[in-house]
């Protein structure tokens, strides 16, 4: 079985290392946008749209965020990339880390955005495979459609009603199909905190502080293992809380999001 190229997007000119930015559930490379504007001049980004989000295919292969991180690795070194500051989104996060675990040559830093390196609770495991059966049988995504209400942080529901419509628009264009396989490849995934641990080079997290699906608590998990002395130094694990933001700071609040990612890839470029 062969795996096609994922499709890739550029959001933002430049040149050098690029920051490679993967998506969240249920999402695709649109989601970085706004963000992807408010970069620093000068450093390129390329959107990635992961296996069945957006406008990449389902290769035939079991789902799996290794298998995801290993499609990445591909297209990227296909496109003519050595390495890249790779940036995930929740999900997106997932395969960040499974791409430092599996290609570590290639990751010159990290980026990871409401996200998490523990793996899923059983009732969370069990939730994604109720999710997985109902987009399979009814081939339809009514069941994360009402998944906006979660992503966004009680600031924006006030406040920035606009990204309801937006955020709607995105997951009604997305495939059962690839709703069903990005829950199983997330349900079967493990923790990857030793990942953090192992991993020698500039991280940045970033959450919003009302994010409730990967909470403070989680960032700060994940800060904690990359933050050892004896691997960094001062300020490369940097923590961002994005205030007024939820669980999608990246679309809530872009220029925050921008700002600690422009931070990170000055840490890669001088770290180099
Ligand atoms: C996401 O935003 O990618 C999802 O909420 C992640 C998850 O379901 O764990």
């Amino acid at each position: 079985m062969t795996s096609s190229a994922l499709a890739t997007f550029t959001l933002h000119d430049g040149g050098g290392v690029p920051l490679v930015l993967l998506h969240g559930f249920p999402l695709d490379h649109r989601m970085w946008a706004a963000c992807a504007e408010h970069l620093p001049p000068g450093i390129r980004a390329i959107g990635v749209d992961l296996p069945g989000a957006g406008h990449s295919d389902l290769d035939g292969f079991q789902p799996s965020i290794e298998h995801t991180a290993d499609r990445v690795y591909r297209t990227m070194v296909a496109g003519g990339e050595g390495n890249a500051v790779v940036v995930g989104h929740s999900m997106g996060g997932y395969v960040a880390l499974a791409l430092a675990e599996r290609h570590p040559g290639f990751v010159a830093g990290l980026g990871l955005v409401n996200t998490k390196s523990t793996a899923d609770t059983e009732q969370a495991h069990a939730k994604r495979l109720r999710v997985a059966a109902a987009a399979e049988s009814d081939q339809t995504v009514d069941a994360v459609l009402g998944m906006p209400a979660d992503l966004v942080g009680g600031t924006s529901a006030k406040h920035r009603r606009h990204l309801f419509p937006l955020l709607d628009s995105w997951i009604r264009a997305q495939s059962p199909a690839g709703v069903a396989w990005a829950q199983r490849a997330m349900a079967a995934r493990p923790d990857r905190t030793a990942v953090l641990e192992q991993f020698d080079a500039p991280v940045a997290v970033v959450v919003g502080a009302e994010d409730t699906i990967t909470p403070l608590a989680e960032a700060e998990h994940m800060v904690r293992a990359a933050g050892r002395p004896s691997h960094f130094s001062a300020g490369d694990a940097a923590l961002t809380i994005v205030p007024g933001a939820g669980h999608l700071s990246v679309v809530e609040d872009p220029q925050a999001a921008a700002a600690a990612l422009g931070l990170l890839h000055a840490q890669v470029v001088a770290h180099h």
